[in-house]
C-alpha cells in the first residue's frame, strides 16, 4: 500500500518507508529533524519528462531541473547521470553545480538581478546559456562578454501576461512582474531587436514562466500561444527564427489526498499539437522545446523526519504537538499556508483520530507546519513525517533561532546515503569574528 505519492509505503512492521528505507530507522541512525529524499523518485521523474519531450518536441528539446527547488552538490550529479540540463538562479547554485562537475555548457542562468560579478563568474565558468531578464542586463553581459572576448548564447525571458491562478507569491508571467520583459507592452519586441543588433551576444530563443504549483493545463497552453505568436511576429519583423523556446516549469504537485498531480504529459502533448499546427500555418520549423520543472522532480521524493516533543491541549480551543523543527527547515506554511501531510511513522497505516496544529520550536507564533492536521494518536518520542517536502524546504531554509540546518540522507532501493551532513553549533559561529 502507498500514500499520497507511489513511493510512500508501508513497511510490514507498519512503519513509513521511502525510498525501500524504514524511515523509524533512518530517525534513528541519523537522528532528526532529518531530510530524506528518494533517488529513486528523482530518477524516475527526470525520465519521465524526458521521455515525455522525446515523444512530444523536435530532437534537441531539453529537461532542465531547476534547482532553486533543491539545490546541493548530489543533485547535480544525478541530473548530469539522467541527461537533464540545470536551470540556476544564482552564483551560489551555480557554484554548486560547478563542484558537482557539471557540465557548465548545460546550465542555464537565471535571475532578474545578475550584478557585474555574477555576470562576470558565469561568463568565466562558460555557463551555457543566460536567461536575460531584462534590457538593461543585456547591455550588461553584452559589455562584460566583449572584455572577455566572448559570444554569449542566449535566451530572453519575457512575461507573456497570463493568469496562472495560483498563490499570488509564486505568480511570475504577468506584464507587472519583477521578472522578464513584457510583450504587451511592446518592450520584448524592441529588446529582441537590440539583442540582434549586439556583438557580444548570440539570441537562440526566448523563455517564460508562468508561476508555480499550476493545477490548471490552460493557463500553460495560453503562455504557449502567446509565446508563439510573438515568434511568429519577429520572424516576420527581423527575419530571426527563435531555436528554442523555453516554457519554463510550474507543474503542480499535490501535498494531500484532496487533490491529484497536474497532468503533464496532457499538458505537454498539447503543445505538441500546436507546435504542428503552428509550424504549418507559419511555414516555419518548429523550434526546440525546453522546461524547467523544479517541484515535479523533487517535492514528493522527500520527507522531514521530526521527533515529537511537547503534545498539550488548550481545553476548548485546540491541541499543539510540537516537534524539534519547524519554520527554519520548512517556512512554507508561514509563507503560503502550504498544505502538508503528517503522520506518525510508526504507526502509518493507523487511523488519524487526532485534529492537531503542528509546531515548530522558534519563538514565534507563525512557526507552525500544519494547523488542523489529522494526524494518529501520538507522544514525546514518537517520529512525526512531513510528505512532500524535497521541493523549497531544504532550499529555503535558515538559522532562525540559531537553529542548525538538518542533515539530508539519500535514499534508493533500500540503501541510505548521508549527503548532506548536519549542521553544528560550530557552523553557526563559523564566519563571525
Ligand atoms: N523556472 C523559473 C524561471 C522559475 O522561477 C521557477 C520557480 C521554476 C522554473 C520552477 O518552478 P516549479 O516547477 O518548481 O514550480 N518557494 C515557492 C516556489 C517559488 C518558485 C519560484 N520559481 C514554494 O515553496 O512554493
Amino acid at each position: 500500500m502507498h500514500i499520497l505519492h507511489d513511493n510512500y509505503t508501508v513497511g510490514e512492521n507498519g512503519h513509513l518507508f521511502v525510498g525501500g528505507c524504514d524511515t523509524v530507522a533512518l530517525a534513528q541512525k541519523y537522528g532528526t529533524p532529518l531530510y530524506v529524499i528518494d533517488e529513486g523518485k528523482i530518477r524516475s521523474n527526470m525520465q519521465r519528462f524526458s521521455a515525455l519531450l522525446r515523444e512530444c518536441f523536435p530532437a534537441g528539446s531539453r529537461v532542465l531541473f531547476a534547482s532553486k527547488a533543491l539545490s546541493y552538490v548530489d543533485i547535480y550529479r544525478i541530473a548530469a547521470s539522467e541527461g537533464v540540463a540545470a536551470d540556476v538562479v544564482s552564483p551560489g547554485e551555480l557554484y554548486t553545480a560547478c563542484k558537482a562537475g557539471f557540465d557548465t555548457a548545460d546550465v542555464y542562468f537565471h535571475g532578474n538581478n545578475k550584478t557585474d560579478a555574477d555576470i562576470a563568474y558565469a561568463l568565466d565558468v562558460g555557463v551555457g546559456t543566460f536567461v536575460v531578464d531584462n534590457e538593461d542586463e543585456l547591455l550588461a553581459l553584452d559589455r562584460i562578454a566583449g572584455q572577455k572576448g566572448k559570444t554569449q548564447p542566449i535566451l530572453l525571458r519575457l512575461s507573456p501576461g497570463i493568469d496562472p491562478h495560483t498563490h499570488k507569491k509564486v505568480v511570475t508571467g504577468s506584464v507587472d512582474s519583477k521578472f522578464g520583459t513584457a510583450i504587451e507592452t511592446g518592450q520584448a519586441m524592441s529588446i529582441t531587436e537590440r539583442a540582434l543588433a549586439l556583438q557580444n551576444v548570440l539570441l537562440k530563443g526566448f523563455h517564460c514562466h508562468i508561476g508555480s504549483q499550476i493545477f490548471d493545463s490552460a493557463p500553460f497552453i495560453e503562455a504557449a500561444d502567446v509565446m508563439l505568436a510573438f515568434i511568429a511576429d519577429v520572424y516576420r519583423k527581423t527575419g530571426f527564427l527563435a531555436e528554442y523556446l523555453n516554457l519554463g516549469g510550474g507543474y503542480g504537485v499535490t501535498y494531500t489526498e484532496d487533490t491529484a498531480d497536474l497532468d503533464a504529459s496532457r499538458v505537454l502533448r498539447e503543445i505538441g499539437e500546436k507546435l504542428r499546427t503552428f509550424s504549418a500555418s507559419h511555414g516555419i520549423a518548429v523550434p526546440k522545446i525546453l522546461i524547467e520543472p523544479g517541484r515535479a522532480i523533487v517535492a514528493a521524493a522527500g520527507v522531514t523526519l521530526y521527533t515529537v516533543g511537547s503534545h498539550k491541549t488548550i481545553t476548548g480551543y485546540r491541541t499543539y504537538v510540537s516537534v524539534d523543527g519547524g519554520m527554519p527547515d520548512n517556512p512554507r506554511y508561514a509563507l503560503y499556508q502550504s498544505d502538508y501531510t503528517a503522520l506518525i511513522a510508526s504507526r502509518a497505516a493507523e487511523a488519524k483520530t487526532e485534529r492537531v496544529t503542528i509546531a515548530g520550536r522558534c519563538c514565534e507564533s507563525g512557526d507552525l507546519i500544519q494547523e488542523n492536521a489529522p494526524l494518529q494518536p501520538c507522544g514525546r518520542g514518537d517520529i512525526l513525517a512531513v510528505l512532500v517536502t524535497g521541493a523549497y524546504n531544504y532550499s529555503m531554509a535558515s538559522n532562525y533561532n540559531r537553529l542548525p540546518r538538518p542533515a539530508m540522507v539519500s535514499v534508493r532501493d533500500g540503501a541510505d546515503r548521508l549527503v548532506i551532513r548536519r549542521e553544528s553549533y560550530e557552523d553557526l559561529t563559523r564566519n563571525e569574528l
